[in-house]
């Protein structure tokens, strides 16, 4: 009896069950974007994902799992095995936003372990070139003399963009009519074409089209003005006093992870961001590294929980209505 006791624990161990960290990876890994193709989010995950697979010697496969401002691709990683082969690329609008704007059927905190912090980037308030408005004054004045208000593209009711486009109703008053996508990629290429009016959109989707002269950029949500955009004021210089806000993204893997496994993904992460090559394509887009402080796992959860406090009352006092 003893005998075959032993014997099972020596097959458990060398087998590993699911949760075997010493093979880890031994097949490719999926990382879920829960928006479109083609937007911030998929684009961090791409730039990212690329270093992290010459580290991890596994291909990292991005799925793009859209809708309901990303909570559909969040619920796909809470609900697979955790093994570390499912990952879950997120920001503030997935990972705190939308608990407070959907019955979501899984806890933000409790159902994912945290692995990593990411970059982060302003939000940049931007208009189709059609609108006459030349400065953040002119445009407010643009929208309050409207008979309607105007459309703003969003990711969906609790998406970054959406927040963002309530805290600028919230500081002037004015009224947007949202407009939801699946991501801000088709946002922009109807802004871009003229089918919605505006955006208050992650500095690094609209960089390019503003440098392009393809949409006109009004002022970015940070307290300094952003190098990659020096020409384009802060909110305060446009006169919009305190209107600050900072897009973070982060990874997550399901709740009962391996520890170990946690820590391979999240210095896989980190030596992205600290891998000179991966910085510049990161800083070209607006995009700023947290520091080295701030990218343990447990700095993650820490944070998560606080931005949680902070921005919940907001967005529920705001009685966000899911169309
Ligand atoms: C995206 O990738 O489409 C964005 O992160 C959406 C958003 O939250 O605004």
């Amino acid at each position: 009896m003893r005998r075959a006791i032993v014997a099972a624990a020596f097959a458990l161990l060398a087998f590993g069950g699911p949760a075997a960290a010493d093979d880890y990876p031994s097949h490719p890994i999926t990382m879920v974007v829960p928006f479109s193709a083609g937007g911030p989010t998929d684009a961090l995950a791409r730039i990212l994902g690329k270093f992290m697979e010459s580290k991890l010697g596994k291909s990292i496969v991005i799925e793009n799992v859209t809708g309901a401002a990303g909570s559909i691709g969040v619920a796909r990683v809470v609900h697979a095995a955790p093994d570390g082969y499912t990952v879950s690329i997120g920001h503030l609008g997935t990972h705190v936003a939308n608990g407070a704007v959907y019955k979501l059927g899984y806890d933000l905190l409790t159902d994912l372990e945290p692995v990593v912090l990411l970059p982060s980037n302003p939000m940049i308030i931007v208009t189709k070139n059609a609108v006459p408005a030349k400065s953040l004054k002119e445009l407010v004045d643009w929208i309050k003399a409207k008979p309607v208000p105007p459309t703003a593209g969003t990711a969906g009711a609790g998406s970054g963009s959406h927040i963002a486009g309530i805290y600028l109703e919230n500081l002037t008053g004015v009224k947007l009519q949202f407009v939801p996508y699946r991501g801000t990629a088709p946002a922009m290429n109807d802004l871009i074409a003229g089918q919605i009016d505006l955006m208050v959109d992650q500095l690094s989707n609209s960089i390019a089209q503003v440098r392009a002269g393809t949409i006109r950029g009004y002022a970015v949500t940070d307290t300094a003005r952003a190098q990659s955009a020096p020409d384009i004021p802060t909110a305060d210089e446009a006169g919009l006093k305190g209107f600050h806000m900072t897009l973070w993204s982060g990874l997550w893997v399901p709740k009962g992870t391996p520890k170990d496994i946690v820590a391979k993904l999240n210095a896989a992460a980190v030596a992205a961001m600290n891998d000179p090559g991966v910085r510049k394509q990161l800083e070209n887009q607006g995009l700023q590294v947290p520091p080295a402080d701030k990218l343990s796992p447990e700095a993650l959860g820490t944070w998560q929980k606080a931005e949680i406090a902070k921005w919940w009352p907001m967005i529920k006092a705001a009685h966000v209505e899911v169309k």
